[in-house]
């Protein structure tokens, strides 16, 4: 029976039915302030849970706890970007899967540059701002994250790490494609041979990467970012 199912304590002038409705009136009120600390616990415990949960989304971006680009040790298939990418010009794309947001910028001296567009703070969309610098500037508008466009490196605001990179490749006809990724802050040289080394052992044996047939040992002072 639940507190609001209670008899009605005993009703009349009788001293034993008195003194037997004020234990009942005791029992009731340490019944109530107990339901009461329950329920509060209760919810307190149901508002942490719900809050944990709808915070967790972001504190696993943060800590690298949920799927980020370049996680994959798989090399992915390669994907076309774009026919032509003139200086000054990006494009947004997808990769590795169909749900991984990317952006290529060919930056105004010609440089092919390719970056995950998943902002490494609470992974809202990076953006290109080719008016911001000669090189224009990746930017969050969540928080007014910037990052350098030339490396990927945090500029600004609040992302804690850089923007994981994707190699692209060009080929003869101008199109623009992407073959690979990078997992934020890894050197290009580890991510390359991570991937090709199962995958494309030809490839692997080109950069050099250890344990690729053929491959001399690659020193930490080779390795480029
Ligand atoms: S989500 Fe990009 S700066 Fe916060």
């Amino acid at each position: 029976m639940s507190v609001t199912e209670q008899a009605p304590p005993g009703a009349g002038g009788d001293p034993e039915s008195e003194a037997g409705t004020d234990a009942a009136h005791a029992r009731l009120r340490d019944r109530i302030s107990a339901d009461s600390l329950t329920s509060r616990r209760d919810y307190l415990r149901i508002v942490a849970t719900v809050s944990g949960g709808l915070a967790a989304g972001g504190i696993g971006v943060a800590a690298g706890i949920l799927h980020r680009h370049g996680d994959s040790e798989q090399l992915p298939e390669m994907r076309k970007v774009a026919d032509q990418l003139l200086p000054g010009e990006s494009v947004a794309f997808r990769f590795p899967g169909d749900d991984d947001r990317a952006v290529a910028v060919r930056l105004s001296d010609g440089t092919l540059v390719g970056y995950s567009a998943v902002c490494t703070h609470l992974a809202c969309a990076v953006l290109w701002r080719a008016d911001r610098g000669p090189d224009g500037e990746l930017y969050c508008p969540c928080h007014e994250g910037v990052f350098d466009a030339r490396t990927g490196k945090v500029a600004a605001g609040p992302p804690p790490r850089p923007l994981p990179r994707i190699f692209l490749t060009e080929q003869l006809d101008g199109s623009v494609w992407a073959v690979a990724t990078a997992r934020s802050g890894e050197p290009a040289e580890d991510a390359l041979c991570r991937q090709f080394r199962d995958a494309r052992p030809d490839m692997a044996q080109r950069l050099g990467c250890p344990g690729a047939a053929g491959a001399e040992t690659t020193s930490p002072d080779r390795r480029r970012t």
